[in-house]
């Protein structure tokens, strides 16, 4: 679903460091109305002080219908979204906020789950373990892994609450070789058990978790990543992009996404994640040579398509079926 047009405008009513380099922000209705509900794992897109459009998960209790919490991390070498809202989005200002989706919802027919958060990927998974907890009947452990002590979000209330002793929580430093081993936690799959696991991170840490439950049911194993690659990269440059239904050329400078340049012309483009992760706005690629930086597209469809929130030109224009 494509929710571009459902915005509406709550306020800031919290704003406040999670951890190091990570916000937290408390939105409400301005007449105390009720928000449309959520469900584990939901996320929210929200208009950035940039104008962008950013999309971020909920990471208070579903149940909670008088407010949404999200997180933000500052992406210093990102687009400009992220950074806009930790330092400009303040206590009493307005905030055009999107409806409610879910791509990364808990299956109703798992008895047991296995969580698995990297850094600011807790967002969602959190709001999954509350879940669970209130609910009381179905297992869970959750695996967060993150850098240190400083740049884990909601590290005290997980250590001061039920939840501490269905966490495991491991601190990398910076070291790959500290990385957590998964693997006896993967290892066995939940087949007979009813076993899902639930994973959300940076790219690394998805990829790792793929190939450690290539033998688990594909239904079993749910991702959700805002780790397609966003970031601008140091020899990024402009490029055109042909759009070939009405023969449009648009400049897409470095920073700016296809999609986001074509919303601007007023050109209407399905979106969802908006980081290269769900796969809602592909588009076949007719001419040139994309510089792929999603997460979803498989190697033989490459040549013919492209994600045009994230993606790019190697070199050259490209001209695309939009
Ligand atoms: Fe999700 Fe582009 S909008 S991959």
């Amino acid at each position: 679903m494509n929710t571009d047009t459902i915005f509406s405008r709550l306020i800031v009513t919290r704003s406040e460091p999670a951890a190091q380099g990570i916000q937290l922000f408390e939105f409400r209705h301005p007449e105390g109305a009720a928000l449309p509900p959520a469900t584990p794992g939901a996320h929210i897109k929200v208009k950035t002080p940039s104008g962008h459009t950013r999309q971020y998960s909920l990471c208070n209790a579903p149940d909670e219908t008088d407010r949404y919490v999200i997180a933000v991390k500052r992406e210093a070498q990102g687009r400009g979204g992220s950074m806009s809202m930790v330092d400009q989005l303040k206590v009493g200002d307005t905030v055009e906020v999107g409806g409610v989706e879910n791509l990364f919802e808990l299956d109703e027919r798992a008895r047991s789950f296995i969580l698995v958060a990297g850094g600011i990927g807790i967002t969602p998974v959190l709001a999954m373990a509350r879940t669970l907890l209130a609910e009381g009947e179905r297992k869970f452990k959750l695996y967060y892994l993150t850098r240190d002590p400083e740049s884990t979000a909601f590290l005290d209330e997980i250590k001061n609450s039920d939840l501490k002793s269905h966490v495991v929580i491991h601190h990398d430093r910076g070291d790959p070789s500290n990385s957590y081993d998964l693997w006896p936690a993967l290892e066995k799959p939940g087949t007979l058990t009813g076993q899902h696991v639930y994973c959300c991170g940076p790219r690394g840490l998805m990829d790792a978790v793929r190939d450690m439950t290539g033998h688990w049911p594909s239904s079993t194993v749910h991702f959700e990543s805002f780790g397609g690659d966003t970031k601008i990269h140091a020899d990024d440059q402009a490029f055109t992009v042909r759009l070939a239904k009405s023969g449009m050329d648009l400049e897409i400078p470095v920073g700016r996404s296809i999609l986001e340049v074509a919303r601007e012309h007023g050109i209407h483009a399905a979106s969802s994640c908006e980081s290269g992760t769900c796969g809602t706005c592909k588009t076949a690629l007719l001419e040139g040579e994309a510089d792929h930086r999603d997460m979803v597209l498989l190697d033989e469809e490459k040549s013919s398509h492209i994600m045009i929130c994230v993606s790019r030109a190697k070199a050259g224009r490209l001209v695309i079926d939009l």
